[in-house]
């Protein structure tokens, strides 16, 4: 039993606030939970003083203080992830691609000129609440601890440069998927997220606030999320804001290819290794929007998926073009389906990870 602040800093390498223990003994998890509307009790943070990261600690979940000159909140400098921890049917907690979520932040860190944050102080911050959060991880299949680490520029001002400070935060959510029950998709044909040689690789705030305006005029018409077409010419799919799209044509699955402008995501990629794997014949490559419309007519479409971390996989009920039309493959969740479940296995530590994306995190 650790006794005091400075013992637990010695145990764990970094601040444990004397709240914590408190605040996480009095945590209840509802039976309910959602997607992001339970919050753990706690946050990891780091802080980048223009030469090194420091003052790392666990603090209870609360309101941040930021100057309100502060370029994440006037620029947008702003990276995150969206990764997440399993305990089902077993003791011990496990993180899935945490590598890879961590490269990708380097990534969209690059893309923004920040600082790349250290892979062990990305480690550090997710095992830290992983180890915290252990209580309240859900056991259930399906559910889990979604972790959402960021880093944002802290220093204030309005030159348009990097600012010289950052901060690393990590909270989480105890969370049932993104999406419940098949999805009703707006294709977009008029707002555009990304284009060549702008930020749609990266997972950064500012894709998510050029969704906003089309993502709310498609809730207002009944549909859960858009599909976004190329810049130019609206002719060729992207992805759909927080989640990457698959087709089932003519029994061969097809995905866009990651064209410079689509977020990379890692669940996609994970289900292109598994379909490589189970032996589906997949395709990268540029697809048409009325080309799949099209197929989805003739037939030939038969299903229609999207999966992120968020959502894992989600079944597409129909697409529904700007003029009201809509297009119906004749099957729902049936590949879609298989695909979770082989993802999910492995997530939850059902079956072996012959991939090597699944990480023990132990807490006893
Ligand atoms: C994720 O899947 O992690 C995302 O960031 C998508 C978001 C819509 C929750």
């Amino acid at each position: 039993m650790l006794t005091s602040a400075a013992e637990r800093k010695a145990e764990t390498g970094y601040r444990i606030a004397p709240e914590c223990p408190g605040a996480i003994a009095s945590f209840q998890l509802p039976a309910t939970l959602g997607f992001g509307l339970v919050t753990a009790p706690v946050m990891y943070s780091c802080e980048y003083d223009g030469r090194h990261w420091g003052s790392r600690q666990l603090l209870e979940y609360g309101p941040l203080q930021i100057y309100p000159g502060a370029r994440a909140l006037q620029y947008a400098e702003l990276v995150f992830e969206g990764m997440k921890a399993y305990r089902v049917g077993h003791e011990q907690p496990n993180l899935f691609r945490a590598h890879d979520h961590w490269q990708r932040l380097a990534n969209s860190s690059a893309r923004l000129s920040i600082p790349v944050l250290p892979e062990d102080l990305f480690l550090e911050g997710v095992e830290a609440m992983v180890r915290a959060c252990a209580p309240f991880i859900p056991r259930i299949s399906g559910r889990s601890l979604y972790l959402r680490p960021f880093v944002y520029g802290t220093e204030p001002g309005y030159m348009i440069r990097n600012s010289t400070t950052l901060r690393f935060i990590v909270i989480a959510n105890p969370v049932e998927p993104y999406a419940s029950g098949a999805m009703s998709v707006a294709i977009e044909r008029k707002d555009s997220r990304a284009g060549l040689g702008g930020t749609g690789t990266a997972k950064t705030g500012g894709n998510y606030a050029a969704s906003l305006r089309a993502t709310s005029a498609a809730g207002t018409r009944g549909h859960h999320v858009v599909l976004w077409l190329d810049a130019p010419e609206h002719r060729y799919i992207q992805e759909l804001s927080g989640m990457n799209l698959f087709a089932v044509i003519d029994g061969e699955l097809h995905t866009p290819a990651l064209d410079g402008t689509i977020l990379p995501g890692i669940t996609r990629d994970s289900l292109i290794a598994i379909a490589r794997r189970d032996g589906l014949k997949l395709h990268e490559r540029r697809m048409e929007i009325d080309e799949l419309i099209g197929q989805i007519g003739s037939g030939r479409c038969t299903e229609l998926f999207a999966c992120g971390t968020a959502a894992i996989v989600a079944p597409i009920r129909q697409l529904v073009d700007a003029d009201g039309s809509a297009h119906a493959p004749k099957l729902l969740d049936v590949l879609a389906a298989r695909l979770r479940e082989s993802l999910l296995s492995i997530q939850e530590r059902r079956a072996p990870d012959s991939f090597g994306w699944v990480r023990e995190i132990r807490i006893g």
